[in-house]
């Protein structure tokens, strides 16, 4: 038990079981300077064919993550329920403008603390609408950020990006991010799309890297 992560993980189960718009505005992270609302994606949506659908389309239409299988509304649904809601150390929110239309998603995964040093990974950032609000989701990383660092207390915020992602890397690298490790990886391909995995044998030409970066509390 540890309380520092306890309290994470709380407020995370708290935000997560919220099945009801309106609270889930009033908890959401408003940037009203620019309209920008960051609801989370609560056990409420999980209900909505709507929403479960545009994560399924935004994340078929991905195409520079490290793997690529096949989207179906279907398992985004089990993902949805499973691999977020329960996984206690992982949490997305929707990007949503000022007339609460749906942008993006971004959120954190993998909680860890080291001695005394927590840190978590920004996780899933994806801007599924391209036309609209340019800076949303920069403005949205920022502000995620900014709660881990004043609310949940985290030290440090890492990510994995493919180097081949040009314009996440850059993306992140505008918001502050600096790159720490660049690890080598294979793509195999499957009956579905592809994966990458770590590659261990030094043997093999990479085909791309996972660029690490981490951003700590500015002081
Ligand atoms: C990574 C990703 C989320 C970045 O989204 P984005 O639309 O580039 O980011 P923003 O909404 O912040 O928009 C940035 C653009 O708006 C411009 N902008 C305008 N006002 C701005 C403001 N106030 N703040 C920041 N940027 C602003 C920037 O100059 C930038 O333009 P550029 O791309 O021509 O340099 C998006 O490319 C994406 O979804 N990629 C596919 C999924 C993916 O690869 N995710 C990352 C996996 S690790």
């Amino acid at each position: 038990m540890d309380i520092l992560l306890d309290n994470i993980i709380n407020k995370f189960d708290y935000l997560k079981s919220i099945d009801d718009y309106n609270i889930l505005k009033e908890n959401s992270l408003y940037i009203k300077k620019n309209g920008i609302y960051l609801i989370c994606a609560s056990v409420f949506f999980s209900k909505n064919d709507y929403v479960i659908n545009l994560l399924s389309i935004w994340r078929k239409e991905a195409k520079t993550f490290h793997n690529k299988f096949n989207v179906t509304a279907e398992g985004t649904r089990k993902w949805y329920k499973n691999l977020l809601l329960d996984i206690q150390d992982r949490i997305l929110f929707f990007v949503l403008d000022e007339k609460e239309n749906f942008i993006g998603h971004l959120g954190f995964a993998n909680l860890c603390k080291k001695n005394n040093f927590i840190q978590i990974e920004l996780d899933n950032v994806i801007r599924g609408e391209k036309n609209t609000k340019p800076g949303a989701m920069s403005i949205a990383c920022k502000e995620l950020i900014n709660f881990a660092f004043e609310d949940l207390k985290v030290n440090e915020v890492i990510l994995k990006t493919l180097k081949s992602n040009a314009h996440a890397v850059n993306f992140y690298k505008k918001i502050g991010f600096q790159e720490y490790d660049k690890i080598p990886l294979t793509k195999i391909f499957n009956d579905e799309g592809f994966d990458h995995k770590v590659i261990l044998n030094n043997d093999l030409i990479p085909d791309d890297y996972f660029i690490c970066m981490k951003l700590g509390k500015l002081k």
